[in-house]
């Protein structure tokens, strides 16, 4: 599960972290423009060479790993569709949180700094995250943006509300399958309170109390059996007091339960309208959450929220009190509150029933005509076009070999060149054989491609030609040799 940076993801992803040799990369499958010009006297010197990004142009380097597949997704933002699932989605959830407490901010770039994206929330230097394998750099210092809460210093600096909700699309780079794709959709929510503004009223925790109270009850099914704050395991932060602390965390899990009754609820409401009731989730039993400890660089104490989805614990979004270094470091270090980042796709597709992330990209229009802005209804599935499953076995090079030395792969390379060469014709990828041969050391590798079309059927001559592809780019960009079916 990719949606949150947490101690359990960090463990997951830490003994995977590696990379390549970013001039190989640059090579390959980055897409710039090169301002390159003849060199005379008369001319100023050779300027870099660049890559646009909504309409700028930034300086590519040895850490540029940005594929044109991935910048093309730029412009589409369809979380602004409006009768686009993740746009009805989204409005949805902001109908929870009203302004003028809360504003919303949905159109902000995606190309941010090293810094936004990581330094500001406290992470680690050597934190996977900021890994090559899992990041899109566009050079050494901008990235694109891989989550919501690189927004959340700049936004508490700029002040304008106590609350915000910020809508955006966020870029990974990981596994090919149903549930992932290299671009998604997060939503991320903030709650403030000035303590100087409070005091009239009885302090920070008084106040706060006081707004829980009145908040109406909802009819899920709470498990939270931790306490608020834990020494250990979820500590609370020396500038707030316990009552501070107790009083922030009752309201954000109490405003992120409702925000879980509504969705669900209509998610239940309309597989109950399909008729799908059984089978879709809608039944008569109360919906069940629970709060799961957690850990972010930015919170503190923090938490996952699950819901208990057609028989599984479904993990739906990451919060917590904010880390005081945040508000502090953007100069309103009087604030204290609660912050959440939530993954609009997860969400969409249990809302709409939408069985395949490919779809949400589908300019096809029996998806696209499905959909009415501020409508939840079930997706119905135009039909199943056939798998065609194509493995492919390759050596990865040794260090003493003649094709440059050694190149550490990463099953994200892999997922990259698919993505590269098919696009949305791709379903999955698994790695499903890894070998090291006991006398040289050299490594195989197996991948099983599933090629399927979410609005056609395939012909077998353009698959394999994709499958072709995708071993010449194993061949010349990484000096893969690739090995027979039956044989070494
Ligand atoms: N940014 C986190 C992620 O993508 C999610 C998150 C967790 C956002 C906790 C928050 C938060 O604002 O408080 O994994």
């Amino acid at each position: 599960m990719r949606l949150l940076f947490s101690s359990r993801n960090l463990l997951a992803a830490s003994g995977t972290s590696g990379g390549f040799s970013g001039v190989i990369r640059a090579r390959g499958i980055t897409q710039f423009r090169s301002r390159r010009r003849k060199y005379s006297t008369t001319e100023e010197p050779p300027s870099p060479p660049t890559t646009k990004l909504e309409g700028r142009h930034y300086p590519i380097d040895e850490w540029t790993n940005l594929p044109s597949h991935i910048s093309s997704a730029l412009p589409r933002k369809l979380h602004l569709q409006p009768s686009h699932p993740l746009s009805i989605t989204r409005r949805l959830i902001e109908s929870r949180f009203p302004g003028p407490t809360y504003q919303y901010h949905n159109d902000l770039s995606p190309v941010v700094s090293v810094h936004q994206n990581f330094d500001s929330l406290g992470f680690p230097i050597d934190h996977p995250g900021r890994s090559r394998t899992d990041t899109y750099y566009v050079n050494k210092d901008i990235v694109l943006r891989t989550h919501t809460s690189a927004h959340q210093a700049d936004t508490f600096r700029s002040g304008t509300s106590d609350g915000f909700l910020i809508s955006a699309d966020v870029y990974r780079r990981d596994a090919i399958d149903r549930s992932h794709y290299p671009v998604f959709h997060q939503m991320e929510g903030a709650r403030m309170w000035s303590r100087e503004e409070c005091k009239a009223r009885g302090g920070i925790a008084a106040v706060i109390k006081e707004e829980v109270e009145g908040m109406p009850k909802h009819e899920i099914n709470v498990e939270d059996p931790n306490p608020p704050f834990h020494e250990k395991r979820n500590p609370l932060q020396v500038e707030h007091t316990p009552e501070e602390a107790r009083a922030v965390g009752a309201h954000l899990k109490l405003c992120l339960e409702h925000v879980v009754a509504e969705v669900f609820g209509q998610a239940r409401a309309a597989a109950a309208a399909a008729g799908g009731a059984s089978a879709e989730g809608a039944s008569e039993e109360p919906l069940r959450v629970r709060w799961v400890e957690a850990y972010f660089p930015f919170t503190s104490p923090s938490w996952e929220l699950e819901v208990y989805w057609q028989g599984n614990w479904l993990e739906l979004l990451g919060c917590g009190v904010v880390q005081q270094s945040l508000p502090k470091s953007a100069g309103i270090p009087d604030k204290i509150g609660w912050a959440f980042g939530v993954g609009l796709e997860r969400v969409a597709m249990l809302l709409f029933g939408i069985p395949d992330i490919r779809l949400f990209w589908s300019l096809d229009q029996r998806f696209l005509e499905q959909f009415k802005e501020g409508e939840i209804s079930r997706f119905v599935p135009f039909s199943k076009f056939p798998p065609c499953y194509k493995d492919v076995a390759f050596w990865l090079p040794s260090s003493s070999s003649a094709a440059g030395g050694q190149i550490p792969f990463h099953e994200n390379d892999m997922m990259e060149i698919v993505r590269n060469v098919a696009g949305d014709l791709v379903e999955d990828v698994k790695l499903i054989d890894e070998f090291t041969h006991p006398k040289t050391g050299r490594k195989s590798l197996c991948f099983r491609i599933n090629y399927r079309s979410l609005e056609r059927t395939l012909k077998n001559d353009e698959v394999n030609s994709l499958q072709q592809t995708v071993q010449r780019v194993l061949v010349e960009e990484f000096g893969a040799e690739v090995r027979e079916r039956n044989g070494k």
